[in-house]
């Protein structure tokens, strides 16, 4: 059995852009272990946070037309929203904007300078801004970042450095002295070949931006944002603070997990562990590299656009279908499929079929043969005595396998309990007793149900957080669930004869899927074409719940490629008809001008020059076009209505106007990710394009 203190962390994510199914990922596992670790009676500290400086932050904040200070605030709002509702059990929320992370970046950063592990030299290399890493020339595969295949651009600074190379024998050793601080085995193995391979030492500053910590002795530079990350992890803790600030660094430090994705396993196990020893501090225990959530073959990202916004799944379904989904349907390390028919066949068999039903069959038949009370057992026959004793192991199986980061197999060991109390059901045939007046044998039966389903509640307390205290609370229970603690689930004989059930409604009801018009992406295709590419990405959006309608309102009303006649129909973002005229219906443009909106919201639209460089009709859509355009910084494709104005060949080469930060949406079963801006008059509709060539990516504004 680890110590009787567990600490425990996630990523600090990125505050540039709302966090996806992938972040809640990482995040609801965490959560589901801290919460294992305090029903076991332990001392958990959880952390999670932001990292809020660097490149990225401040560019996307300058494109929203925000201070990045003020841009990050708000986002923070919205992420923290987004923890509470996935029932996301933190002790502590760091943000590296905040004065107590800043002055332990700045003394350690000092710290290592004075002692000659930083100094100074030019930098001359590559940079990816999306990861926020460094590559040098042969890093880089076929010219892009090696991590994520995007462009990445050269760097040319005076920088600071930091002498990794110089720990790099201290670091292989404690790797292989300590063979639990990588895991999974197979990111341990990477990383032992990544290191031999030789370090080189790592640029630690930068000039050409100020989004960051200053260097205390030379505020021209802003210390490198994975530095200054990393470093959260400690000073959450107050590690500096020789006083009563500093308790939690004694009490907790070293960490006895981090928690990453597989992408960044390499600056926790490498950069971070040689910081902490030129530092003076000890390691962490563990740090441990999952696997990513893919979609369509493809890793869910932000640059990729095809995200999943965890706020619409639970608006359909409910956090606790999403958190069960997250952490069954995975193996924990692995990479995993997400599909929304996945997540609504976890939900109705495993949820809804299993586990709900045999509450509800339960209570029923203690409300039907038993007055509504849990009746006083007969004696246990021998079939009794196995239901009991499986339920005892199978607890105890799912503890292990949460000692061993085998989160969804924890669960698949509770649910052979399910299965096998509905199978129990099933052989006893209660209502058969009950025509026996066999009184005694019935009492038994229902009793063994109650009792496995209050085990299972309290069992279930690390994975769900209102299922287990609904079925508590219908069990006729006293007091929380969440109160018990785990060996409440490990002691046989816990619910009171006598007990008042209160049954409710059914846990989790089933869901039809093709009622949800979805497609296995995040938003839904929509069934019927009727209008162009905008209208539909529009209704795809407000089908989604997503914010995409707001932006989407103002450019229909500056005419953008939705079939006239039928733009007219679309609500506008309160629900009504717009003015006729608004939607140019009458083929000679124009009309009344739309509701007035500020600046600041017109900043919100990131619209961009982007050159077409394929473009191709839609199989089976006679008015789309798929385009591929150039974005300067990379590409992106967008599905537009413009099939019956323009022939593919008129497009290709050709600067647009593209408004870059739609979400994105699928039409006809190709992603779109993006929308092109055209005028429109009656049946008439013209690409907007630019007055003279501009290199592609260049903002509208
Ligand atoms: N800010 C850095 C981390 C600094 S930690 C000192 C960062 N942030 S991030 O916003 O990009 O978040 C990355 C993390 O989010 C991943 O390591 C992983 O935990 C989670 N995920 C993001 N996309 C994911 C998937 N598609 N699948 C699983 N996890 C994902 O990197």
């Amino acid at each position: 059995m680890p110590g009787s203190r567990f600490y425990l962390t996630t990523p600090i994510y990125y505050p540039d852009a709302d966090l996806h199914i992938g972040h809640a990922y990482t995040t609801v596992v965490a959560d589901a272990i801290a919460r294992f670790h305090r029903a076991r009676g332990r001392e958990v500290f959880f952390l999670t946070g932001t990292d809020e400086h660097g490149q990225k932050v401040q560019r996307t904040a300058l494109r929203a037309g925000r201070s990045p200070q003020e841009f990050v605030d708000g986002m923070v709002r919205g992420i923290q929203a987004l923890w509470g509702r996935l029932g996301i059990s933190y002790d502590d929320f760091i943000r590296t904007t905040e004065p107590r992370h800043i002055r332990v970046v700045q003394a350690v950063f000092q710290r290592l300078y004075e002692q000659g592990d930083i100094f100074k030299a030019q930098y001359q290399g590559w940079y990816c801004s999306p990861c926020e890493a460094f590559w040098l020339e042969r890093q880089l595969r076929e010219g892009k970042c090696p991590d994520c295949g995007r462009p990445v651009e050269l760097v040319s600074e005076e920088s600071y450095f930091f002498r990794v190379s110089k720990y790099a024998d201290r670091l292989l050793k404690h790797i292989e002295q300590h063979p639990d601080f990588i895991q999974p085995p197979s990111r341990r193995n990477e990383m032992i070949s990544f290191i031999k391979g030789g370090l080189e030492d790592l640029c630690v500053s930068r000039t050409t931006f100020d989004w960051g910590v200053p260097v205390p002795f030379d505020p021209g530079h802003v210390v490198y944002v994975w530095f200054d990350a990393l470093i959260n992890y400690i000073s959450a803790l107050g590690c500096l603070d020789p006083g009563p600030g500093g308790e939690r660094f004694r009490r907790y430090w070293p960490a006895d997990l981090h928690l990453v994705g597989k992408e960044i396993v390499r600056f926790h196990t490498v950069v971070w562990p040689i910081m902490l020893m030129a530092a003076g501090f000890e390691l962490p225990r563990q740090v441990y590299g999952h696997g990513w959530l893919v979609l369509q073959g493809e890793k869910i990202s932000k640059s990729r656009g095809n995200v999943i916004d965890p706020n619409v799944l639970m608006d359909r379904y409910g956090t606790d279908a999403i958190r069960y989904f997250l952490l069954r349907e995975i193996a924990f390390g692995c990479d995993g499929t997400y599909s929304e028919s996945a997540l609504v066949q976890r939900l109705n068999s495993d949820l809804a079929n299993d586990l709900g039903n045999l509450l509800y069959r339960t209570l029923t038949m203690i409300e039907k043969f038993s007055g509504g009370e849990v009746p006083e057992p007969g004696p246990e026959e021998a079939v009794d005595a196995e239901v009991r004793a499986l339920a005892l192991e199978a607890v105890t199986a799912a503890a292990a396998r949460m000692e061993g980061l085998e989160v969804s197999a924890a669960l698949g060991e509770l649910w052979r309990l399910v299965s096998r109390c509905n199978k129990y059901i099933d052989e006893m045939a209660p209502w058969a007793l009950a025509r026996a007046g066999r009184r005694e044998r019935l009492g038994r039966v229902l009793y063994v149900l109650a009792e496995c389903l209050r085990i299972l509640a309290v069992a279930l307390t690390p994975f769900l957080v209102s299922t287990p205290e609904k079925m508590w609370e219908q069990l006729g229970l006293p007091g929380r669930v969440r109160e018990q603690g785990w060996d409440a689930a490990l002691k046989w004989g816990g619910v009171p004869f006598g007990s008042k059930v209160r049954r409710g409604p059914p846990l989790f009801p089933r869901v039809e899927f093709e009622a949800q018009a979805g497609g296995e992406g995040s938003l839904p295709e929509p069934v019927e074409a009727p209008g162009g590419a905008a209208e539909r990405q529009g209704r795809a959006e407000e089908a989604a719940g997503g914010g995409g309608a707001e932006s989407g309102a103002v450019l229909k009303g500056a005419g953008a490629q939705a079939g006239p006649e039928r733009a007219a129909s679309l609500p506008d973002r309160h629900g009504e008809a717009p003015p006729a005229g608004a939607r140019g219906p009458g083929g000679k443009g124009g009309g009344a001008v739309a509701e007035e909106i500020s600046i600041q919201e017109f900043a919100r639209l990131d619209i961009r020059v982007a050159r077409v460089r394929a473009a191709e009709p839609v199989p089976g859509a006679q008015r789309l076009l798929r385009l591929e355009l150039d974005t300067g910084s990379g590409s992106t494709q967008v599905v537009a209505g413009i099939a019956e104005q323009y022939r593919p060949s008129e497009l290709v080469g050709k600067q647009l106007v593209l408004l870059a930060n739609l979400k994105p949406a699928t039409i006809r079963g190709v992603e779109s990710r993006g929308m092109i801006l055209a005028a429109v008059a009656g049946q008439d509709l013209a690409v907007l394009t630019v007055d003279r060539p501009i290199p592609d990516g260049s903002r509208v504004s």
